[in-house]
């Protein structure tokens, strides 16, 4: 039998490429997928996603951080545009704006971000070249909950691909890119089908089970 749900609506916020908005927007193309965008918004006039909003046919719309005179303007009018649009879940896509508690408060557990680190791990920029300078083994990207410290809150899901001895930062970026692209779908996938109970720190993500098979590198 169909699902009865109706279509979760989402926003999503993006500064730059929009490769995760676009696996998001191929992702609601699907007929039985669970969610549709009904805005994009950027902070940058140049960001590339915003084309990929008009291949969509998603509305989108830019809000410049530059022509407000505190974040809390900057923030009050990305929450007023989101609300117009009638959103019920934000999906972070490459923003790189951080947020006031203000912002994260006001939408708590309705607000999620995609990071390209096995989190807590590698907070912040330049992820895989702190990766490779590390040594770590295995990278990844994170799709978690939005709290007001930048990179953290309860994660959802999280994707983990091996580190090769001859990867640059470049290489490791897109084996991680991949994954998030299948990562970001599959997270919003399950908050629209009202399977993701948020419980203190931890995510628990109802009828999805962990895989049993463990991961050595090298082999
Ligand atoms: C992605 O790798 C995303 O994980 C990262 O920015 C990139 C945006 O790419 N986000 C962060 O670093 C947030 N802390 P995209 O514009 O092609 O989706």
């Amino acid at each position: 039998m169909a699902d009865p749900r109706p279509a979760l609506k989402v926003a999503v916020l993006l500064s730059g490429r929009g490769s995760n908005f676009r696996a998001l927007a191929e992702a609601c193309g699907a007929p039985d997928y669970p969610a549709e965008i009904v805005l994009a918004i950027s902070n940058r006039g140049d960001a590339a996603g915003l084309g990929i909003a008009a291949d969509f046919a998603i509305p989108a719309t830019v809000i410049d951080h530059t022509g407000f005179d505190d974040r809390a303007a900057f923030e009050a009018a990305l929450t007023e545009a989101i609300e117009a649009a009638g959103a019920e879940l934000v999906c972070l896509a490459g923003f790189m704006r951080l947020l006031t508690s203000e912002f994260t408060d006001r939408w708590r557990d309705r607000l999620i971000n995609i990071h390209p680190s096995l989190l807590p791990a590698f907070r912040g920029l330049d992820t895989h070249a702190r990766a490779l300078e590390a040594g770590v083994r295995f990278a990844g990207c994170t799709v978690h909950f939005v709290r007001p410290d930048m990179d953290d809150g309860p994660i959802i899901v999280q994707a983990a691909v091996p580190i090769r001895a001859d990867d640059t930062p470049e290489d490791l970026a897109a084996r991680v890119l991949a994954q998030e692209h299948r990562c970001y779908p599959l997270a919003v996938r399950w908050i629209a089908e009202g399977r993701v109970r948020v419980s203190g720190a931890t995510v628990r993500v109802e009828a999805a089970e962990a895989p049993d098979s463990a991961l050595i590198n090298p082999r």
